[in-house]
């Protein structure tokens, strides 16, 4: 049997859990071993993990015992939440609720938790610069993230908070690239005004979350991350040049972005709102030299569209 510390990952067949799976494994001298948390562990994702020679484990972020079980003989876990799944900030609460028990009932001895800013702090729920969500909530998938951090310290588990960004990734998979315009341009479609808005490759999630674990020093603290703080302007050029066709920056509105209609419309109207009215705080709370300082390899916006330029749909 290895002798290398577990490290079981919630979230490991999709994005960030991915990640962290990869980093791992890309290090051959790693003092730990991965345990892949899956509802179904017959999946082709799952399946390619085992063929890894990752340890796949069945756990449903619903189920408490199921996550306690999973988690047994872990020395860390990774917890990622699934709000765009289910659009509920009350179910989001309760599945960060059952991971941080389980991983106390199990012994856990270093949990990374993947977050996001309560905007309430910011702008209190009787604020009416932008509406209140879902009866409790501004930008819920931020809110419900940022309430839960709260849950980790009640369950008494060693836990470092990561604030994540925007992955640059949405532009090829959550419909929020450049988009062709009825005069056939392609446009950038944000509320971000004139702001920067911070992104991440979504791989570097995963790899910065694998040097927190290396380093229990940050057991406590909360890290945020991005790898570059761009304005639409500078996103719209980099795409333009990644992908060899002029892209215009379209900035609307927060109200006009809240009112497009798909599902989630308002949260990201919202989200983009405390964004840019907030900018100051968002961005620096992301400072890119200590994130570079644990994760060397971070990609740059030019470095990421290098990497994925033919990915993006136009
Ligand atoms: N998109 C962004 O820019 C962004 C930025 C910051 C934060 N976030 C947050 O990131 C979160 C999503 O993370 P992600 O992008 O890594 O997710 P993802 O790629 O959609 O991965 C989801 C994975 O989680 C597993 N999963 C789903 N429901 C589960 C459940 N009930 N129990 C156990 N596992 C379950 C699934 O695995 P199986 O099918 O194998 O079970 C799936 O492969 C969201 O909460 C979102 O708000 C997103």
């Amino acid at each position: 049997m290895s002798s290398k510390k577990i490290i079981a990952v919630v979230g490991a067949t999709g994005a960030q859990g991915g990640g962290l799976v990869r980093a791992i494994l890309s290090d051959a001298n790693s003092e730990f071993a991965v345990r892949a948390i899956t509802r179904d562990v017959n999946s082709d994702k799952a399946k390619a993990l085992a063929a890894l020679g990752v340890e796949v484990v069945a756990a449903d972020v619903d189920s408490q015992d199921s996550l306690t079980e999973a988690l047994k003989g872990a020395y860390g876990a990774f917890f990622v939440t699934f709000f765009w799944d289910h659009f509920s900030p009350d179910k989001e609460k309760q599945h960060a609720r059952n991971m941080a028990n389980a991983a106390k009932a199990a012994g856990v001895q270093h949990v990374i938790w993947s977050s996001l800013e309560d905007t309430r702090k910011w702008i209190p729920l009787s604020d009416d610069r932008m509406p209140t969500l879902q009866g409790n909530y501004k930008v819920p998938h931020f809110d419900a993230k940022g309430e839960a951090n709260a849950y980790f310290a009640e369950a008494g588990v060693p836990t470092t908070i990561l604030n994540t960004s925007f992955y640059w990734e949405n532009f090829i998979y959550f419909g929020a690239g450049p988009a062709r315009g009825e005069d056939g341009t392609l446009a950038l479609t944000m509320a971000m005004a004139n702001k920067k808005l911070p992104g991440i490759a979504v791989k570097d999630i995963g790899k910065t979350a694998y040097n927190i674990f290396k380093d229990p020093s940050y057991i406590g603290k909360t890290v945020s991350i991005a790898g570059e703080h761009l304005t639409g302007e500078e996103m719209a050029k980099g795409l333009s040049t990644a992908l060899g066709e002029n892209v215009v920056y379209n900035a609307v509105p927060a109200s006009v972005f809240r009112s497009f209609g798909f599902p989630g419309a308002d949260d990201m109207g919202n989200m983009y709102q405390f964004k840019a009215e907030f900018n100051d705080d968002y961005v620096g709370a992301r400072n890119l030299d200590v994130v570079r300082a644990l994760n060397p390899e971070l990609q740059s916006f030019a470095e990421w569209l290098e990497e994925n330029k033919t990915k993006i749909p136009v």
